[in-house]
């Protein structure tokens, strides 16, 4: 019998933009919640990840520690196997693109909008001596983060949803004057850890610019783990039980293991029961040990080789700003300016 092959159109991946502030070493939280996802996209999807420096100096920032905190931040992100010439690894800065995007955007953007953000009240109330304009404008340099490549999905954990939500105003805002100028992106979130709660204070995210006990950083050797865990906050109640509300330290520690092991919350709660804490931490310890030391030694070998570490960046940035010219083009042309 005679088969006829019928040649499929090619069809463009969906695409996926992501990013990661240099502003310290990636917390467990930031594992969890958004990088070891990436990993699991790279096949699927055409991505994109981004070391977003230019918005940690919303924050002051050290200059030799914010330089050495973005070469590690890619050294990690290469650690936890992130492929290089499946995704696109680049710095925010070396895109030019970004900066100019986010000035076009800022003129799309109200001030009610930016003064309504969570982020921007708990950050100017924390660093009360420095709420400057990038502080209040930070989620539309997200915005154009996003759209510059068009995402059609954003895999971030649950504290980046307003600033999405932000984005997508912004981007129907834009379509609506201008015709389709943007792709209308989606957040992406874990069904596990899309929210890790602090060790001491359960009730919120855990942080990277909060107290040293309150995170296990990716770097944390075993001793470091061993002793944040054994320190972290539970009850008094004794019962090991998945309920958030009522037992938000137990809860957390149950969501981190499940996280690092793949099996069910309830599944995990149901054979603890009648355990102690004593277990349920020292399992979490296995667990984040296991997970941590394979990155870290994987880190170390790459922040031996500058060189390559160096041709990552320089390609990544080369392949972005192609992308990310195209749409700065298309929106300046719709705005009016006249084209060079
Ligand atoms: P950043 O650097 O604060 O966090 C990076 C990613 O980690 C997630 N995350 C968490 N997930 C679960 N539990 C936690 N405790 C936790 N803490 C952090 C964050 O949700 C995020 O996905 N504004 C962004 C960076 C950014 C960006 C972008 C992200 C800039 N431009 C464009 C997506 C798209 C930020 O500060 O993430």
């Amino acid at each position: 019998m005679e088969q006829t092959l019928t040649q499929a159109a090619p069809v463009r991946r969906q695409r996926i933009l992501s990013g990661i502030q240099p502003s310290g070493t990636p917390t467990l939280g930031n594992y969890i919640g958004a990088m070891r996802n990436w990993k699991l996209l790279e096949d699927e999807y055409d991505c994109l990840y981004m070391i977003a420096d230019l918005h940690t100096i919303t924050v002051r920032q050290e200059p030799a520690k914010l330089r050495q905190q973005s070469i590690q931040l890619l050294a990690l992100l290469l650690a936890i196997g992130l492929d290089p010439d499946k995704n696109v690894l680049f710095f925010q800065s070396h895109v030019t693109q970004h900066a100019q995007m986010s000035w076009l955007l800022n003129c799309f953007t109200y001030m009610g909008e930016m003064s309504r953000m969570t982020q921007f009240k708990d950050k100017s109330a924390k660093h009360a001596d420095n709420v400057n304009c990038g502080l209040f404008t930070y989620p539309v340099l997200m915005a154009g983060d996003i759209l510059l490549y068009q995402a059609n999905l954003v895999p971030v954990g649950v504290d980046q949803t307003q600033h999405l939500e932000i984005c997508r105003d912004i981007a129907a805002r834009v379509n609506g004057l201008y015709g389709n100028v943007f792709t209308m992106p989606e957040g992406y979130y874990s069904k596990v850890g899309a929210r890790v709660m602090s060790l001491q204070e359960p009730t919120r995210k855990m942080s990277k610019s909060d107290p040293d006990d309150c995170f296990i950083s990716i770097l944390d050797g075993p001793d470091a783990v061993r002793r944040k865990v054994r320190r972290a906050v539970t009850d008094s109640d004794g019962e090991i039980r998945f309920d958030p509300e009522n037992k938000p330290g137990v809860s957390n520690l149950l969501s981190i293991l499940s996280a690092l092991t793949g099996e069910k919350v309830d599944a995990l709660a149901e054979s603890m029961a009648g355990k102690g804490y004593g277990e349920l931490k020292s399992a979490v310890t296995d667990a984040v040990i296991g997970t941590l030391e394979p990155i870290q030694a994987s880190f170390t070998q790459y922040m031996g080789d500058k060189a390559y570490l160096e041709s990552v960046y320089r390609s990544g940035a080369e392949r972005a700003s192609r992308i990310a010219e195209r749409t700065l083009s298309k929106l300046m042309k719709k705005i009016g300016f006249v084209g060079r």
